[in-house]
């Protein structure tokens, strides 16, 4: 009689499937009524009474593996889930996939998080701009050479009417309906007609820094800059290098030292270390005349970075396409570590 039992055992330890109907059927044969579970023990009176109670005990473990392996079964199978999503309004909810931030959400929240702590406030602007806006303003009149510097879509054949090139527009935004003190970063959306390739994209995303008050100095422009380096790529060394803006005056580009540890940093870095990582200067005090701030008063820094430049270096990215393609295999990748 306990062979019989043991038998039944191995039975059900091998049993296996994912179709509800068959699993049911399964349990059907053993724990149904005219089931073998049934079956053994009305055999119970037979068996001799010395061997009671092991076949007693053999029998309940028998009863308890077939109900595990049913429950198992049950909860792996899909077609069972869903039943039991649709009928049973009151059980517990399944978990629910909500999907990752795109890498440029996530790294452009992280920098206006750094911002916001040294009380920047975020101001925005239309990507359709004007010209006044857009170039103009900025210190950038019609025919002005270094328009050039952003290749630019316009809209229809007005050519008053465009895509912004780059966040800046937003300053003069801020700049018209606010006085100094004035403290803002601008994300954004920004247009180039660029020939798109792994590292260039006609459409990318800036964050634009403004900071106007009274005896505002370069010292300040660069603190502010170390704390930000420090506070998103670590305990990081920059450099100023000379450079040109029309808005600014004097103008410089942001470096950040990379390192030189792996090939792909040679690679970024073209051997030498440092990285390019946002324009930046003091505000020209034509641009604040513009803008109707008084410029023997106050004087301030602007700055202007590229998100997916900095995506890039952060998550080793090396193809700037992948940011506009939605491939969620690429997105599915991206937690918000920084
Ligand atoms: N607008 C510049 C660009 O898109 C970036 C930039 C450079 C912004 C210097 C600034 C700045 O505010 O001061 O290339």
């Amino acid at each position: 009689m306990i062979e019989r039992v043991k038998k039944h055992f191995n039975e059900v330890e091998n049993f296996t499937s994912s179709d509800i109907k068959k699993i049911e059927e399964f349990r059907l044969s053993y724990a149904g009524k005219k089931g073998i579970l049934n079956d053994l023990f009305a055999a119970f009176k037979d068996v001799p009474s010395k061997q009671k109670k092991t076949f007693g005990k053999e029998l309940n473990k028998l009863k308890q593996l077939v109900n595990k392996k049913v429950k198992d079964l049950k909860s792996k199978s899909k077609t069972f889930s869903s039943k039991i999503k649709i009928n049973d309004t009151s059980r517990t909810a399944f978990p629910i996939r909500t999907g990752n931030r795109h890498p440029i959400s996530i790294v452009k929240n992280k920098i206006i998080e750094i911002f916001s702590q040294i009380g920047f406030s975020i101001s925005e602007g239309p990507e359709i701009e004007d010209d006044w806006h857009n170039f103009s303003a900025l210190n950038l009149p019609l025919h002005h050479p270094a328009r050039d510097m952003q290749d630019t879509f316009f809209i229809q054949t007005d050519p008053d009417v465009l895509l912004r090139t780059h966040t800046s527009s937003v300053q003069v935004r801020h700049m018209e309906k606010n006085q100094p003190p004035i403290r803002t970063i601008s994300p954004g959306r920004v247009y180039r007609n660029e020939a798109i390739s792994s590292r260039a994209h006609c459409i990318f995303h800036q964050v634009e820094g403004l900071y106007i008050a009274k005896d505002v100095s370069f010292a300040d422009l660069k603190q502010t800059l170390k704390y930000f380096t420090e506070a998103l790529f670590g305990n990081s060394e920059i450099r100023l290098r000379p450079s040109y803006f029309p808005f600014t005056e004097p103008s410089a580009e942001v470096d950040i030292y990379w390192g030189l540890e792996t090939e792909t940093d040679y690679r970024i870095t073209k051997g030498t270390g440092w990285l390019e990582i946002m324009g930046c200067g003091m505000v020209d005090p034509n641009v604040l005349k513009n803008c109707e701030i008084n410029s023997d008063e106050y004087s301030g820094f602007a700055f202007g970075m590229g998100i997916e430049r900095i995506a890039m270096l952060l998550y080793q990215v090396s193809d700037i396409r992948l940011f506009f393609e939605n491939d969620v295999r690429f997105l599915n990748q991206f937690k918000p570590t920084i």
